[in-house]
């Protein structure tokens, strides 16, 4: 057994006894795939976990940055109490009709509100606060998204970033990918700014060996 396939398999297992299947989280998997979108959102478990800290901040207004096909959308807009909304930023106007799609077959078109355009540009029009934010889109941007979401932010909301470890390539200073550079950009902000206090948690499953960063504005 490989690394990877024994990380897939205890994902599965604890995916299976704790993530009930959900016929809308399904279906948007299915859509997506049909629809040709490249398979990276969070997983099952993942997303259950976005899912469980946004309800236990008990996060009513909640802004996702990257939407895809909506997956980790709808595990958001689980956790929202009555009147809650989700705001999502999509660049690609195909995902984000595919995310429309899913998140109308979840049964959650009130409550989700997806944005199509360059993130960078629809967040200078947005109105805060948000109470939790999720960060998902173009790692290199990762750094403006993160000034972006302190000022549509409030002390005690919460700010989650994905793939922050992409493979460890994250302790490479030297990398050429842009990606791992709007990290390491992203981490060191986190690191000196006095309105936030964060953490990262380096994660492997079904999705390879990743991370995730929480800050918490204060
Ligand atoms: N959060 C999703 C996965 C998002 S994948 C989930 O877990 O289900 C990253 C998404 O960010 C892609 O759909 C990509 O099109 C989008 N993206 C990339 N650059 C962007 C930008 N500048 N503005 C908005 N979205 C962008
Ligand atoms: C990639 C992006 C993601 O958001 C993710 O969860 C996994 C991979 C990527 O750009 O490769
Ligand atoms: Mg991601």
């Amino acid at each position: 057994m490989t690394d990877q396939e024994r990380w897939t398999a205890v994902d599965t297992y604890f995916t299976e006894l704790l993530v009930p299947p959900d016929p809308a989280l399904e279906a948007a998997l299915a859509a997506s795939a049909a629809a040709g979108l490249p398979p990276m959102q969070v997983s099952p478990s993942q997303g259950k976990l976005l899912m469980l800290l946004a309800r236990l901040h008990g996060a009513r207004r909640i802004l996702e940055i990257g939407t895809l096909g909506g997956y980790s959308t709808i595990w958001l807009a689980r956790a929202l109490p009555e009147g809650g909304r989700v705001v999502t930023l999509e660049a690609d106007p195909r995902y984000a009709e595919v995310a429309r799609a899913n998140v109308a077959r979840a049964g959650l078109s009130d409550v989700v509100e997806v944005r199509v355009g360059p993130a960078l540009a629809t967040l200078a029009g947005l109105d805060g606060p948000f109470d939790f934010v999720f960060i998902d889109a173009d790692k290199a941007n990762n750094p403006p998204y993160l000034e972006w979401s302190l000022k549509l932010s409030r002390p005690g909301s919460v700010i989650v970033a994905d793939n922050v470890v992409r493979r460890g390539e994250v302790v490479d200073p030297a990398s050429a990918n842009p990606s791992v550079q709007g990290i390491r950009r992203f981490t060191e902000l986190l690191a000196a700014d006095p309105r936030v206090t964060a953490t990262a948690i380096q994660t492997v499953g079904e999705k390879g060996y990743d991370g995730f960063a929480l800050a918490l504005v204060t």
